[in-house]
This record gives structure tokens, sequence and C-alpha cells, in this order.
């Protein structure tokens, strides 16, 4: 595979091999606290989450960005961002969501209006009722914010077409606010580190992996835009730097460190750097802290590398992709819990073409549709979790069986759910943001 295209249907299957072929990392990190989701390899990769872990840890601020594109209906698929995004905001971080209108109407033909309509009714609601505190959660429009919009325009300077063809794929043909439109959401994640929304803190993208070359972009423009790099150097770890009068602003970064208490520090200005000669790699992200402080007084643009995280798309109930085109695959936050019901009955299974062979064979869990909705949403318990895996192998359990439990447990939430959404319609005034 050459690319990965944010705009496809496409349902991957091999994760690990995308991780390596695509250089994401392994996500092996142990969070306080947790949800299921992170232990049991749904999110399965990451990009620079080191920095996000430090302000969990550390308890200093992080931003928390997420995006969703206003069509189709609201399903499983896209609880699972929201319940990441809870998370996180009960582990301190400041919460952004950008209605993705823009993108929506370069990629789909949505119009602004249609796409706020959609916004408020399918989804916005939906997230405080899963859970989301209306007092610490902003829901705003790529179309009404300035600042996305400003950077998309100023920081695309960075980057090419040949590099937007590599990435994309894009080819004569793509209508140009379709080429824009990944700018737009490099505007989405930079944004917030700006002053007037927080100011510059590590900040963490939870996405399906769909979004990696998104991801990727901006990522390589907020590195483009820093005038300090960091690298490890025999001398200690190296600061350099990027721009002109080196002497001057090199002098003057020498100073700042040492007042917060840096008592080895050279500086080499034909090399335009600083060696931080008792710090090393383990202390990249402390000093890329202590710098930014001093590099933002020179520099607005000046942003930490965004963090993502990637979690593998939730298989629809039919086999194929979760998705709004299909009904079946999808258990809306929408649907009535009977009609829930049906869908999780009919759903297909890892088990065998007959009971018979099932019982001598086991079941595929790793192929089954109903086992995943345990997996990601349906049962905390990891022991129970286990026993279910374990008997459908070795083939004491049955499919019926296995649809009956979750078809109840999804009913059950449904309901409750259900009220929820409604007692939560009063607060979407307060999460909307007006610009
Ligand atoms: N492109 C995303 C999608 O297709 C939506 C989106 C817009 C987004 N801006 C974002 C996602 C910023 C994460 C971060 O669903
Ligand atoms: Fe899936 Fe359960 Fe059937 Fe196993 S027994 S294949 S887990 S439905």
């Amino acid at each position: 595979m050459e690319f990965i295209n944010p705009w496809s249907s496409q349902q991957y299957k091999d994760y690990a091999k995308l991780r390596d072929q695509f250089g994401i990392g392994a996500f092996d990190f142990e969070l306080p606290d947790a949800p299921p989701l992170f232990r049991r390899g749904v999110i399965f990769g990451h990009r620079g989450f080191e920095y996000v872990y430090d302000s969990i840890i550390h308890k200093q601020p992080f931003a928390v960005l997420t995006g969703l594109m206003p069509s189709g209906r609201m399903h499983f698929g896209h609880k699972m961002t929201i319940d990441q995004v809870r998370y996180y905001q009960e582990q301190g971080g400041d919460v952004h969501i950008a209605v993705a209108d823009i993108e929506a109407y370069a990629s789909r033909g949505i119009s602004l209006e249609k796409a706020r309509e959609i916004a408020v009714e399918e989804y916005v609601t939906n997230y405080i009722a899963l859970g989301l505190d209306p007092e610490k959660t902003e829901v705003y429009f790529q179309s009404q914010r300035r600042e996305v919009k400003d950077i998309a325009w100023k920081l695309g300077k960075k980057v090419n077409m040949s590099e937007f063809m590599a990435i994309y794929g894009f080819g004569g043909e793509a209508n140009m606010t379709h080429v824009f439109s990944p700018l737009i959401q490099v505007g989405d994640i930079l944004h917030v580190q700006l002053e007037k929304y927080g100011g510059a803190r590590p900040t963490i993208v939870p996405v399906g992996v769909d979004q990696d070359p998104h991801i990727r972009l901006t990522r390589d423009i907020a590195a483009r835009w820093r005038m300090f790099s960091f690298s490890m150097q025999k001398e200690g770890l190296g600061v350099f730097y990027k721009g002109e009068d080196a002497a001057k602003v090199l002098g003057r970064l020498k100073k700042h460190l040492e007042e917060r208490g840096y008592e080895n520090v050279k500086m080499n200005v034909p090399y335009k750097a600083l060696y931080l000669t008792d710090r090393d790699e383990k202390d990249v992200i402390s000093v890329d802290r202590d710098v930014m402080d001093y590099e933002r007084e020179l520099n607005e643009f000046a942003f930490f590398s965004p963090a993502a995280t990637y979690h593998r798309l939730i298989t629809g109930l039919t086999g194929s992709k979760m998705s709004s085109s299909h009904p079946d695959s999808a258990i809306f936050l929408s649907d009535s819990p009977a009609e829930a019901k049906k869908k999780v009955m009919r759903a297909l299974t890892g088990g065998r073409a007959t009971l018979d062979e099932h019982r001598r064979l086991g079941g595929e869990p790793d192929k089954c549709a109903v086992y995943e909705m345990f997996v990601y949403h349906l049962i905390d318990d990891d022991a129970y979790l286990r026993e279910i895996h374990d008997t459908c192998i070795n083939g004491t359990r049955i499919c019926g069986k296995c649809k009956k439990e979750a078809a109840n447990i999804i009913e059950e939430w449904l309901k409750e759910f259900h009220v929820k959404r409604e007692q939560a319609r009063d607060a979407v005034n307060d999460v909307l943001s007006t610009e």
C-alpha cells in the first residue's frame, strides 16, 4: 500500500504491518485509570505520545483536539473516539472539537447549513450524553474560526504540491477546495496552541488510522516552523537554531535556560548550537518546554508537534467497515433498542457453518463482529472477556448465546442513553462556540 486515503472507506486488516510501513510507534503506555480501549490493543499506535504522557503524569496542561465529519449518523465507531476524549478530559485535558464543515463541503458537497444541522442534531448532543463535560468542552466550526483558516494559508507556505501528491495521491482532477482542506485540518490541530486558545502545550489527537496522512502533514509543518530542534550529540543534548543572528539569539536562549537552573550550557555559534552537557535524550521534553517559553517570544507559530493515537477501525456487523451508508453494518446511537437488537442478532460472527463443526473446530473470535463489540464497547471485565474468547475457541460457546448477550447489553445501554440524550439537549448551546 502506497497511501492511506483518508477519504475512502477502506478497512485495514494487518495493523502491525501498517504501523511498521508508515513508521507509527507501537502504543505501550501505562496510563492511570485508562479505559479498556487503551489496554486491549484497540489503540495500537501513536506518534509523539510521549509529550502527552509526560503532561498526564506530571499534571501539566495539555489540549485534546478532535474533529467530526458532519455527514451521516453517529454510530459506535464514532463513540470510540469520544470515549477516549472523555478519558483525557478526566485527566485534565481541555477539549476542542472541530466540525469539519469545510472538509465536508470540499469532499462531499455538503452545504455549511446542512453540516451545522447534522453536527448539532446528530453529534454534539450525543457527545454530552456520552459524558463530555459541557463546561470543559468547546465545539467550533472550521468555517467560522478565523485562526484555523489563517494557519491554513500562512503555514501552507512550508509544503508544496509534490508533497501533497505524495501524501494524498491527489491527481489533476482534484478540486482545489479539497486540495486545500488538509491545511484546514492542520489549522484545527495547531490553533489550540495559540495564546488565545491556551498557549503552547502538548496536544493529543485521537483518531482512526485513516487520518494518519493529516497527522504526518501537521507534525511536519509544525516542525518546519520551529526555530529550534533537538538531537543527541557527543557533547550532550544539542539545541540547534535555524535562523539568522545566531550569536544574539543563542546568547539569549542560553541566558533564559540558565535562569531556569541549567548549569552546563555550551554555545557554538558557527554550528548554531547550544550543547546541554548534562542532559540527554530523556530530557528532550522538559528542555523543549523550556525552549518553547523563549521561542514563543519570537515566533507566534511555535507549536509542540501534536501527538496522535490510532485506533483500529471497528468492523461493521456485516463484516465490512462500520459505516452510515450501510445501516445494517452499524449500530447508531439513535437506533431504537429493538432495532439495534435485531441488527446484532443478524450480525456476521466467527462461528462455523454448522453447529457440529463449531463444536468440533471452535469459533474464530478474531474474525467476529460480535466479539469485537464486546472488546471495544460492551464488556469492561477483562477476565470475563477472556472467558468468552477461550470458550469460543474451544467450541463450548455458541454464537446464539453471544449474540443474545450482546443484544441485551446494547438494548439496556441504548435505553439509558436515550434518556441522557434528552437531558443533554439543554447543554448544547453551552458547548457551541460562536466563532
Ligand atoms: N478529517 C476528519 C474526518 O474525516 C475530521 C477532522 C477535521 C478532524 N479536523 C480534524 C479529525 C482534526 C481530527 C482532528 O473525520
Ligand atoms: Fe463470535 Fe461468540 Fe460466535 Fe465466538 S461464539 S464466533 S465470539 S459470536
